[in-house]
C-alpha cells in the first residue's frame, strides 16, 4: 500500500504511544484541516500541484472532516494521520499535499489557528466580568462598606469603588490578552522544517487564507518559536491571579455577611444541612495556582531549547490548552457569581465605621485646619486607643495641644468626619471613593468596554 514503508519506519516499537500526540491533537483536528486546505489551494495557485489533484485532496479533506478525528488511521500525530487518510482515499497522489512544508511549520500554524479562537473566548469572559463589575458599581454607587488593609478595618468606601478597582485590573488583563492575540495571529506556514523550501510558495497567500494578520518572516523562527505560547499563558495566569483576589474578597465578604452568593454559585454540605459554601469561588481562587504552574512548566520546557524544532515542543503546547480552558472557565464563573450576588446594604452600613475607620478623615480635617499632619495623626491615634469617638478626640486634643478641640476646628465638622457616609463623600480626589469620583471611573470603564 501507499506510503507504508515510510510510516512503518516511525509507527512501531514500545515508544509508540509515548511519541504520539494523536489524542492530544484532537484539539487541532479542524485547524489542521484548514491549514491543509489553505496550503493545497496555494500549491495549486502557484502551479506546484495540478488543479485536479488539489481538487481531489480538498474533497478527501472534506470527507475526513465529516468522519471526524475518531476515524483517523493511527499516526504519530494528527498531521501524519490526516495525510495517511487522504492517501487511503485518493491514492499516492494525496502525498502531494505535503509538498513544500513540514509538520514543524504545520503544527505551529495549527496551534496558532486554534489558540486564536480560544484566546478570543477568554477575552470575551474578561469583558463579561467587566460588565458584571460595572453593573455592581452602578447599582451600588452609594452603598457604603468597610475597606480593609491587612484585612483590618481601614477606611470606609463604597461597593462601587471596590467593584471599579477590579474592573481596572481586569481591563488590563483584557489588554494583555489582546496584545498576546496580535502576536499569535502571525502565520508560520511555509517555514517548512526550519530552512525554507525550493518551491515557489506564497506565504502571504496562505496567511491570508487562514486569516492571519501577517507572517513570521524567518523560516527558523516561524517553525520553532513558542514565545507566543509563553506570552499567552502568562497573560492568562495574570488574569487568574486577578480572579483569585476577587474570589478571596468575595469569600471574606460572604463570611462576614456583607454579600450573599446566589445559590447557583454556592454549594452545600453533604452532612451539615445549614451550610452554604462559596465553593465556586474557592475553585476560581485555585485556578491561579494551576495557571502559575503551567507558566512554570512551559518556561522550563522551553528554556535552553536549541534551534530549530525539537520534540519537546509537543509537550509545551499542552500547558497552553490547559491554562486557557481553566482560566476561561474561572473567568466566566467569576462573572456569573459577581453578577448574581446580593449585597447586604444594612450589614455593610453598620460595619462601615467599625474599628474607628474614619480616623484618617478626622486627621485630614485637623491637618486641613492647620495642624501638621503628623501631629494630627498622633492625636487621633491617642483618641483611637481611648475609644475612637468624639469625646476621645476632644480629650486627646487637650492632652496633645493643651487646648479644647473647638478652639481650632468646628465640632460639627468633626462629627461629620466621624460619619462613614460623610467620610466617603469627602474623599473626592481623582479615583477616590466619593460617588462623583466613582462616576468618572465608571464612565471610563463603560467607554473602554465599548471599544475593547
Ligand atoms: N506532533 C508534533 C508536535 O506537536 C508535530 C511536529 C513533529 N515534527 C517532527 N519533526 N517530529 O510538535
Amino acid at each position: 500500500g501507499e506510503g507504508v514503508v515510510r510510516r512503518d519506519r516511525f509507527s512501531g516499537g514500545p515508544a509508540r504511544s509515548f511519541l504520539s500526540s494523536l489524542e492530544a491533537d484532537r484539539r487541532i483536528f479542524e485547524a489542521d484541516l484548514e491549514v491543509d486546505r489553505a496550503h493545497v489551494l496555494m500549491l495549486a495557485e502557484q502551479g506546484i500541484v495540478e488543479d485536479d489533484v488539489a481538487g481531489e485532496i480538498l474533497t478527501a479533506l472534506d470527507a475526513i472532516e465529516v468522519d471526524g478525528h475518531g476515524s483517523l488511521p493511527d499516526g504519530e500525530d494528527v498531521h501524519e494521520a490526516i495525510e495517511t487518510a487522504v492517501i487511503q482515499r485518493i491514492g499516492e497522489e494525496g502525498g502531494k499535499m505535503h509538498t513544500a512544508r513540514s509538520r514543524n511549520d504545520e503544527v505551529a500554524a495549527c496551534i496558532r489557528y486554534r489558540l486564536r479562537e480560544d484566546v478570543l473566548d477568554a477575552i470575551e469572559t474578561t469583558l463579561a466580568l467587566r460588565e458584571a463589575l460595572v453593573g455592581v458599581a452602578e447599582a451600588n454607587a452609594e452603598t457604603i462598606m468597610p475597606g480593609y488593609t491587612h484585612l483590618q478595618p481601614a477606611q470606609p468606601i463604597t461597593v462601587a469603588h471596590w467593584a471599579c478597582s477590579y474592573e481596572g485590573a481586569v481591563r488590563r488583563d483584557t489588554e494583555r490578552l489582546l496584545e498576546a492575540y496580535a502576536r499569535i495571529n502571525q502565520s508560520p506556514l511555509g517555514g517548512a522544517a526550519f530552512a525554507g523550501t525550493t518551491f515557489d510558495i506564497d506565504r502571504e497567500r496562505t496567511a491570508e487564507l487562514l486569516g492571519f494578520e501577517g507572517i513570521v518572516e524567518n523560516s527558523m523562527d516561524a517553525s520553532s518559536s513558542r514565545d507566543f505560547l509563553l506570552e499567552t499563558t502568562q497573560a492568562l495566569s495574570t488574569h487568574a491571579t486577578t480572579l483569585s483576589g476577587l474570589a478571596e474578597d468575595l469569600i471574606v465578604f460572604a463570611n462576614r455577611g456583607f454579600v450573599d452568593l446566589a445559590d447557583d454559585y454556592s454549594s452545600t454540605s453533604s452532612i451539615m444541612p445549614q451550610k452554604k459554601n462559596p465553593d465556586t469561588l474557592e475553585l476560581v481562587r485555585a485556578v491561579a495556582g494551576d495557571a502559575a504552574g503551567s507558566v512554570q512548566g512551559l518556561t522550563t520546557t522551553l528554556k535552553g531549547l536549541p534551534r530549530a524544532y525539537n520534540r519537546d515542543l509537543q509537550r509545551a503546547t499542552t500547558h497552553a490548552w490547559e491554562t486557557v480552558d481553566a482560566v476561561t472557565d474561572a473567568s466566566e464563573v467569576a462573572a456569573g457569581a459577581v453578577a448574581t450576588a446580593n449585597w447586604n446594604e444594612e450589614v455593610l452600613a453598620a460595619e462601615a465605621g467599625a474599628g474607628f475607620s474614619t480616623a484618617t478623615g478626622v486627621a485630614d480635617l485637623l491637618a486641613a485646619n492647620g495642624l501638621p499632619f503628623r501631629t494630627a495623626h498622633e492625636m487621633v491615634a491617642i483618641a483611637a486607643a481611648n475609644g475612637g469617638d468624639y469625646d476621645a478626640i476632644e480629650s486627646a486634643a487637650r492632652e496633645v495641644l493643651g487646648e479644647p478641640l473647638e478652639s481650632f476646628v468646628d465640632p460639627a465638622a468633626v462629627e461629620a468626619a466621624l460619619d462613614p457616609v460623610e467620610s466617603v463623600a469627602s474623599r473626592d480626589s481623582q479615583g477616590g471613593p466619593a460617588p462623583e469620583a466613582v462616576a468618572d471611573q465608571l464612565e471610563a470603564a463603560r467607554e473602554a468596554l465599548s471599544t475593547d
